[in-house]
């Protein structure tokens, strides 16, 4: 229940047994101090260009290519390594450090390893889809186990930027618009991946990021700016970071946006005197790529070697992708611009987090010794789909069931259409690691099995994903991702109906491609392309029974295919096991229990829309409409699909809350529900509670997640959901930013999502 309890970042336990840096420690001393011990003598070994050396991030590629690398290797110009994703490459760069650098300080090795290395599973939209932290963890262990298997000792990852904002391509990487899931998802995953200790043989770094505030971005285009309130920034935007600092994350990665006119770069309050000082954070923060000289372009900085003093003074310790750092810092330092501290200061963060990974102990930790590499880094058996097939099916949400028309039956002919359905890239949508498109199940493949010989199912494409040429070229640039059918929009459209008219009930997988849900994929229209919509309203003119299988990386504005479809399963970009996992839940073998992490609008011209929104003077009442009230005269205000809403195939009721005092001083009251199953099948539903505080010295929201629990029941079972309130769920930051709780009454709200729900009030304290 509480976000922000304190927690004792589990990070290393390891100590050193070779000669070179044998420091052996008095049993007294802390890890802690064992670990400043150590690093502060290294400190003292190193030259200031090692020094520098150490706070250089590169990348693998045509502008640094292994044969520079080398050179700089040798010459302690390179503290880490990020893109290099099998045991032989990296160990080819850990070995030139042993044999060829003067004081043979390891590097480390990251990736972007968001939702999975070589298995993928659900985008972190569909994790948080799930609410369910076991499957969040299984992700989060199994990742972690996969990329310390390929070498790597650092993730580029949770990504906990709370977004109202669907236009943002980034919306996919993220838990959603809320911020207690944010962070409770966001803690999950730094726990499960760095385990017991990121040095472990099957666990990583993390590096949570982006810090701060991204999901922000004005009007959702990506690399813009954030200007908000700090009672916001507290309230909402800032806990999932320090939730998953206080889980122990060894990382933090800034990000591109500026603050209220700093960009987090060259932010000191944001980097020093919050991040370091308040939060008492050890690890390491590193720049997000070019972002050291986009300060430039910020207008905070005249000129690269400018840029380089703001950013290291700011707080910045490593620079990714850029020699800014190598560059300018000798000059810095030489005329007195940048002191020898300050660079102390952030080569010290990058050798306590080289401490927590073990290496100094063992710089082949993650790689074990030489000739053990696997063979075929993508050999089948080195996957998890088994895991990644259950956990992709909890990430999914039945949006529409109209008379029961899933689950289908394993019967007659089933007709399925869309670009989507036998794409094996897409499913595994954005940021996809070093996961194999080949080694991904389609949901044509997913259907095939499940009918085998008991139905007839026919395929057709139907349509590009986008037959708009600029669009295709954009998802194109680097590499052929999406493919355009030689056949003409028309001929696509005549066999997809002529599909449609043989069978019994349509399928149709539509959405988004991978591209369009990814970094710089910022939407200004999140309907489904257009060739698309033609399509599904073709189709829906033959009357067949219209299941839409959604394939999508943000909230999207549904609102005309709503109007369409019989049944809307909503699958996210849901891995490699999507296939399965989605005809599981299509065919009812898997009963869906996802809820919605991000609301649905009617309407691109709502947003932002989201739940937890204040209250307004003048609220429109719908029942007793007024023309002087919040709301447009052109489109409800409510959304299509709310915050925390999904169906299952089975129905449940929630008895009236009971609310009790409990004996603990900082409890304040248990809250408790009976949920019964009141359907023919097993299922599982996520109960929520939420909080108001109706009267207070600022406005507060109408309602905020607090707690949630996922409960299975029989057909006809019963059991009691018992949350337990703490003081701080009550609190908020008032005007004079200072956390308070205010006496009065607070209503308790629990429900199946955050619309329907009982209601129940109490006066604190
Ligand atoms: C830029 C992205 O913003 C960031 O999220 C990612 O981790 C880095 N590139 C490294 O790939």
């Amino acid at each position: 229940m509480k976000l922000l309890r304190p927690q004792t970042a589990v990070l290393s336990l390891a100590f050193f047994t070779t000669s070179l840096f044998a420091e052996p420690a008095a049993p007294q001393v802390t890890k802690e101090n064992q670990r400043d011990h150590f690093v502060s003598g290294l400190l003292k070994k190193m030259t200031l260009d090692e020094k520098i050396g150490q706070l250089r991030l590169i990348s693998v590629g045509p502008d640094t290519p292994k044969s520079a690398i080398k050179q700089m290797i040798e010459k302690g110009q390179v503290g880490a390594i990020f893109n290099t994703v099998t045991r032989a490459d990296i160990r080819v760069m850990q070995d030139q450090v042993m044999q060829l650098s003067r004081l043979k300080i390891p590097l480390f090795f990251a990736y972007d390893v968001v939702h999975g290395q070589r298995t993928i599973f659900p985008i972190p939209l569909g994790l948080a889809a799930s609410w369910d932290t076991q499957a969040v963890a299984t992700v989060g262990r199994i990742s972690a186990l996969e990329a310390a298997q390929d070498g790597l000792n650092m993730t580029w990852a949770p990504m906990v930027d709370v977004s109202h904002e669907p236009r943002w391509g980034r919306s996919s990487e993220g838990f959603g618009e809320d911020t207690y899931l944010t962070s409770i998802m966001g803690k999950t995953m730094v726990e499960a991946m760095q385990g017991r200790s990121p040095a472990d043989r099957d666990s990583v770094m993390t590096s949570v990021k982006h810090f701060a505030l991204y999901g922000a971005v004005e009007g959702g285009r990506e690399y813009n700016s954030v200007d908000m309130s700090p009672q916001q920034m507290f309230q909402h935007y800032l806990p999932p970071y320090q939730t998953a600092l206080q889980a122990g994350s060894g990382g933090v990665m800034v990000s591109l946006n500026s603050i209220n006119g700093v960009p987090a770069t060259a932010n000191h309050w944001l980097l020093t005197d919050l991040l370091r000082h308040q939060w008492h954070f050890k690890g390491i923060t590193v720049s997000d790529h070019g972002a050291i000289k986009e300060l430039i372009n910020h207008g905070v900085a005249s000129d690269p070697a400018d840029a380089v003093r703001v950013a290291i003074k700011a707080g910045i310790d490593m620079s990714m992708s850029d020699q800014y750092y190598s560059q300018y810092l000798p000059g810095l330092v030489k005329s007195g611009a940048v002191t020898v501290a300050e660079v102390d200061n952030a080569a010290r963060h990058v050798l306590n987090v080289k401490y927590d990974m073990g290496l100094f102990r063992d710089a082949y930790s993650h790689l074990g010794p030489a000739g053990s590499d696997p063979q075929d880094t993508n050999a089948e058996d080195r996957l998890h789909r088994a895991q990644a097939r259950d956990v992709a099916a909890q990430s999914l949400v039945l949006l529409k069931n109209w008379h029961n028309v899933l689950p289908l039956k394993k019967q007659g002919t089933i007709a399925l259409i869309g670009p989507l359905a036998d794409s094996q890239r897409d499913i595994m949508g954005s940021w996809s690691a070093a996961g194999v498109a080949k080694q991904s199940v389609t949901l044509l493949q997913g259907m095939r099995e499940a009918v085998a010989d008991k139905a007839t199912l026919l395929y057709a494409r139907g349509s590009n994903t986008t037959d708009n040429p600029k669009v295709q070229a954009f998802l194109n640039l680097y590499e052929p991702a999406v493919e355009v059918d030689k056949r003409s929009p028309q001929q696509l459209r005549e066999e997809a109906i002529a599909t449609a008219k043989k069978a019994d009930i349509v399928v149709m997988a539509v959405g988004e491609s991978q591209g369009m849900a990814h970094e710089a994929s910022s939407r200004s229209d999140i309907r489904l392309p257009k060739a698309q919509r033609d399509l599904i309203t073709a189709i829906k003119a033959t009357g067949k029974p219209l299941v839409l299988v959604l394939m999508n990386g943000r909230a999207l504005d549904i609102t005309q295919q709503d109007q369409q479809a019989d049944g809307i399963l909503e699958t996210w970009f849901s891995g490699t096991e999507g296939g399965h996992a989605i005809s599981d839940v299509l065919f009812g073998d898997v009963n869906p229990a996802g809820k919605l992490p991000v609301t649905f609008p009617r309407s691109i011209g709502q947003l932002p829309l989201y739940y937890n929104h204040l209250p307004t003077g003048r609220p429109y009442d719908f029942t007793h409409p007024n023309k002087y009230t919040s709301h447009y005269f052109d489109i409800n205000n409510s959304p299509l699909y709310p915050f925390g809403f999904g169906l299952s195939y089975t129905t449940f009721s929630l008895s009236p809350i009971t609310l009790s005092l409990t004996g603990s001083a900082q409890g304040v009251r248990t809250a408790s529900v009976t949920v019964t199953n009141t359907g023919k099948r097993p299922g599982s539903t996520i109960v929520q509670l939420y909080l108001h505080d109706p009267v207070a010295s600022i406005s507060r929201p109408v309602k905020e997640l607090k707690a949630f629990q996922k409960v299975q029941l029989q057909p006809g079972e019963s059991k009691q959901v018992s949350f337990t309130l703490s003081k701080n769920d009550l609190g908020f930051w008032d005007q004079q930013m200072k956390w308070v709780v205010e006496a009065g009454e607070f209503e308790v709200l629990i429900g199946t999502d955050s619309v329907h729900t009982e209601t129940k009030s109490f006066n604190y304290p």
